[in-house]
């Protein structure tokens, strides 16, 4: 059974299911998202491969192909049909735009879909809903989340919201918030946590933040964020690893005492994805699926749910590895004297070479490990996914290469598109930048650019140029 099923058959029905990547129910056949792409205006919904199973995301790259496409609606699986569309302006934010369709593909199933990232200014919504609770009656909720595109601004949420995008007040919402943003100070550790946007707070307890020492944040690739409040006088918080194991319980007790009006709840019913209530938009994060229930759902309900989701295998090896194929992961050596033993890592969300070795941690090898996309802005090139920040992509700013999140702007799309040349000292690949064609991806004193050799800047040094711009791309270091 999909997670809907579970819900349903344990009394607590979906009132809303909405997913990028796959279906919530084990007989939906229907739509999952609407995409709208810039060369025409002309806008497509992608399904599913097959009833139960996951996005057809090949639909989209065909639609999407020599342009770029946004998502401008996630139906809603339920018979409700509590569809997502664009954000309009709130109270404390402008009118948002859609997510960039293409910037955090993911492995789910064994499939290539494509998960939702959330840049700033970006949110969704329906303030017309059918079925969600209102005024106390009781809900749950859960997303798929990630725990490394976070930030600490107000407010990546998903659920229950104002029907005027306006803060109306304590209880009005109740809604899963996952960010680093402590609003009670001070918080447990440094986040991301899982927490209860009430309105006018980010609850992790009836106390706020730091009372509550069991959340101590969840910082996976791939995250399960659930909520439930009976709408009376009881909240609870779970998260968990959606790639493996059962879930936590970080809080169960009484609704918030920091001020009046949420015990009991007011909830207004409508659907908030990526913002706060107000529609306070400064805030990032990664969504690739989310349900509401009606009525307060069993513990055992979450944990089947939870086995469900771990079955599916989000981000999981693609199965194809080694070469600079799209789809495929690879680890990337140097081939300069120096540094033969060298791979092209992240750290400290900056690109440099490292040594890597089997002897080397896991987290060393995870950030020495690429999945290899289609050029973000040239198919017939490359972009360089992190394996272990999922959608965070290799491009450069002010020629120093970085990693950082997709935001789906031309700019990011040419700094993060490298084109693959046979390798200038004879070796392996060179890595022409696409927007600066006379530069190609180099290692200087274990700092990685876009470089020439024109001596501009200290890396655009011609020594030993040919080698320090020749990379083999060869098995993956992670597993
Ligand atoms: O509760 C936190 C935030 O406060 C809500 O999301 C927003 O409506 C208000 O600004
Ligand atoms: O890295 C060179 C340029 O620096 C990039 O194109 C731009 O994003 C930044 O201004």
């Amino acid at each position: 059974s999909l997670p809907c099923d579970i819900y349903g058959a344990a009394g607590t029905p979906c009132v809303a299911a909405h997913s990028t990547t796959r279906a919530l129910y084990a007989a939906y056949n229907g739509p999952l998202y609407q995409v709208q792409r810039a060369s025409d205006s002309a806008r497509t919904t992608i399904g599913l491969l097959a009833a139960g199973g996951y996005a057809n995301a090949a639909a989209q790259d065909s639609f999407c192909a020599g342009t770029t496409c946004i998502i401008t609606e996630i139906y809603d699986q339920s018979p409700r049909h509590n569809d997502l569309t664009i954000e309009g302006p709130g109270g404390a934010g402008g009118q948002d735009t859609g997510v960039p369709a293409d910037a955090l593909p993911v492995t789910a199933g064994g499939h290539q879909v494509y998960g939702a990232s959330f840049s700033g200014r970006m949110g969704y919504r329906d303030n017309t809903t059918s079925g969600v609770a209102v005024n106390g009656q009781p809900e749950g909720m859960y997303m798929i989340t990630s725990g490394t595109h976070v930030n600490d601004r107000c407010c990546f949420d998903y659920g229950n919201a104002e029907t005027n995008n306006l803060d109306t007040g304590n209880g009005h919402m109740d809604a899963l918030n996952f960010g680093t943003e402590c609003w009670f100070q001070p918080c447990n550790g440094t986040g991301p946590w899982v927490q209860a946007d009430l309105e006018n707070g980010l609850f992790q307890s009836s106390a706020g933040g730091s009372q509550n020492t069991a959340n101590t944040g969840t910082k996976f690739p791939f995250v399960t964020a659930l909520l439930k409040n009976n709408g009376q006088n009881f909240f609870a918080l779970k998260d968990g690893n959606a790639q493996s194991g059962s879930l936590r319980t970080t809080y169960s007790g009484p609704e918030p005492t920091t001020g009046s009006g949420y015990a009991p709840m007011h909830q207004e019913g409508a659907i908030v994805l990526g913002t706060g209530g107000d529609n306070s938009n400064g805030s990032i994060g990664s969504f690739f699926e989310g349900v509401m229930t009606a009525g307060l759902p069993t513990d055992a309900a979450d944990n089947a749910v939870q086995a469900n989701v771990v079955s599916v295998g989000y981000g999981g090896p693609t199965g194809t590895t080694g070469s600079l194929t799209p789809g495929s992961e690879i680890s990337v050596r140097a081939t300069t004297a120096c540094c033969t033993g060298d791979y092209l890592r992240h750290q400290n969300d900056s690109a440099v070479l490292s040594p890597v070795s089997s002897g080397s941690s896991a987290l060393d090898k995870s950030d020495a490990t690429w999945i290899v996309r289609k050029g973000l802005a040239d198919a017939s090139c490359v972009s360089f996914e992190s394996r272990n920040y999922p959608g965070d992509f290799l491009r450069h700013f002010n020629f120093k290469v970085q990693r950082q999140p997709m935001d789906g702007s031309a700019a990011f799309r040419a700094d993060a598109t490298f084109c693959p040349v046979a390798g200038k000292n004879g070796q392996g690949t060179s890595f022409r930048s696409y927007n600066y064609p006379a530069k190609y991806l180099r290692h200087f004193n274990f700092s990685v650019y876009i470089a020439d050799t024109s001596g501009t800047n200290a890396w655009d040094s011609a020594t030993s140029y040919n080698d320090d711009t020749s990379w083999v791309a060869g098995q993956p270091w992670a597993p």
